[in-house]
């Protein structure tokens, strides 16, 4: 799909179809030409609510306001409308709120996402089949816009869009095509046309680095573990930041085996990590002058007469020992070497991580919502912030001295799981807690996105199935730091 700006007014853009967008219900707007037809199809113009005049060629979308937010879902909706139609190429004018640029920028990022489909294992392909997209600078309230900053809003838009779907096709991947191995040579690939570089750790190199915990967790799979370490490293770089990823290819649960209806979409334990990778192609592409590093930890929880247990007690790369009680709680497993790997190589301003963690948190924010958690409020703050700012649910749950007492153990330094079945989100960023170093204490937040990485249902901007949960906050956060 190639998008075109343009000072033409819509009217004179030759396309297969017009989309109209329909603003908080306002239907006498002069965007509007098929006010009684409209009327007569009881179109009210809700957020979301299409109407298509196919004699006409125009498509009417609902936005319940001029914000990012519902612009860009109302984009997508427009993509999924026109989704088995013959129309080619389409033409649209831009809204702004008050004529600032984001707007545009959401627009473009609903048609991209809106767009997205997985039909890698359908044997009948029905891809959209829309190629063009001519934009007017013809503005909704008559602002006038600076063509130059609108259309770097279109190549951001891109960039970031095409990041989250190709996290998207990561996750969606399944485990028989998904695994470590399959991950890094993802990751080597994003190296080919750009300047990321790339260090991938084999079992060899991960005993050498003791990271025990994540090999015990890999232990009971047919796949060898990997991890990915990708670099950003442009020059003058005034700010450092590591992002960490849970990559589990498929989470079975180990001897802890999930109930068969827990397990089914557990090929989505890899969103964090397939995130980190999305993260570190669009920031490449959009060369932010910072300096990032993405860290996944790749491996598959299986079962297996060699499978670590409940009782083992494992020694984590900084020497703490855990007791291991559920080898279902095997994200904090591998999280806890990775990201002591990670402060081991880099020292950094900020530190991220993102995973798929926990079921309690899915049912304690619900499942469009991502978790936020760590030691400094203004980080989890930002967080939750910037992923609104770029159409992502976050909200900050808090760590307190009580909950961080159940994860004792009696025989070892901490236990993987929590005594209480409460609190449980929190318990496991907790967990984490221990393995961050001092000097990055106050510098890391831990992002459980076991909700919106994978829901089936179509959701908002979002499709049935991966999300990409995590690209689009983290490039908004990314870009907010960038120009600080
Ligand atoms: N990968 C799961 C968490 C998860 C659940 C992700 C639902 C996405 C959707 C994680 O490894 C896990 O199994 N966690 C356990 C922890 C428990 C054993 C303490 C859970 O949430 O039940
Ligand atoms: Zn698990
Ligand atoms: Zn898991």
């Amino acid at each position: 799909m190639n998008f075109e700006l343009t000072i033409t007014k819509v009217i004179d853009i030759e396309a297969d179809v017009e989309i109209i967008l329909i603003i908080n219900n306002d239907l006498k707007h002069p965007f509007v030409q098929d006010k009684k037809l409209l009327k007569k199809a009881g179109f009210t113009g809700e957020q979301d609510e299409t109407c298509l005049f196919l004699e006409h060629n125009r498509l009417y979308v609902g936005a319940s306001s001029l914000e990012s937010s519902a612009i860009r879902t109302a984009a997508a909706s427009a993509m999924k409308r026109l989704k088995n139609t013959s129309y080619e190429s389409i033409k649209v004018s831009t809204y702004t709120n008050q004529g600032c640029t984001y707007s545009l920028r959401a627009m473009i990022e609903g048609f991209i996402l809106g767009d997205y489909t997985f039909e890698t294992y359908k044997s009948k392909k029905a891809k959209n089949k829309i190629k063009h997209i001519s934009i007017s600078l013809d503005e909704y309230s008559a602002k006038v816009l600076d063509i130059e900053s609108a259309s770097m809003q279109v190549h951001k838009a891109q960039i970031i869009a095409d990041a989250t779907n190709f996290a998207r096709d990561i996750v969606n991947t399944t485990p028989e095509d998904c695994y470590p191995e399959v991950l890094a040579s993802i990751a080597k690939e994003l190296t080919q046309n750009s300047k990321l570089t790339c260090t991938i750790l084999k079992p060899k190199a991960l005993k050498k680095e003791k990271m025990e915990t994540l090999l015990a967790v890999a232990r009971a799979s047919r796949h060898e573990p990997r991890v990915i370490h990708l670099s950003h490293t442009p020059k003058n770089a005034k700010l450092t930041v590591t992002l960490v990823g849970k990559g589990l290819t498929y989470d079975a649960g180990g001897l802890s085996l999930k109930p068969a209806d827990y397990m089914v979409t557990m090929k989505s334990d890899k969103s964090g990590g397939s995130a980190v990778l999305g993260i570190m192609k669009a920031l490449s592409e959009m060369n932010l002058p910072i300096e990032v590093h993405g860290f996944v930890g790749a491996v598959e929880n299986m079962i297996g007469g060699d499978a670590y247990k409940p009782d083992d007690v494992l020694v984590a790369k900084n020497a703490k020992t855990i007791e291991v009680r559920n080898t279902d709680a095997e994200g904090r497993l591998v999280l806890a070497d990775v990201l002591c790997y990670a402060q081991q190589e880099v020292k950094a301003d900020y530190l991220f991580d993102f995973a798929t963690l926990t079921g309690a948190c899915v049912v304690g924010v619900g499942q469009y919502t991502s978790g936020v958690m760590g030691n400094n409020d203004e980080i989890k703050a930002m967080v939750v912030k910037e992923a609104k700012n770029a159409g992502e649910l976050a909200t900050a749950l808090d760590f307190n001295p009580y909950l961080k007492k159940t994860i004792r153990s009696e025989i070892a330094d901490i236990c993987n799981i929590s005594n209480t079945r409460y609190g449980g989100a929190i318990t496991a960023g907790q967990f984490l807690s221990e393995f961050i170093d001092e000097k990055h204490t106050e510098k890391w937040a831990h992002i459980d996105i076991a909700g919106p990485a994978f829901v089936e249902h179509a959701w908002g901007e979002n499709p049935y199935g991966a999300s990409g949960a995590g690209v689009r906050m983290m490039m908004k956060l990314l870009e907010t730091l960038s120009k600080q």
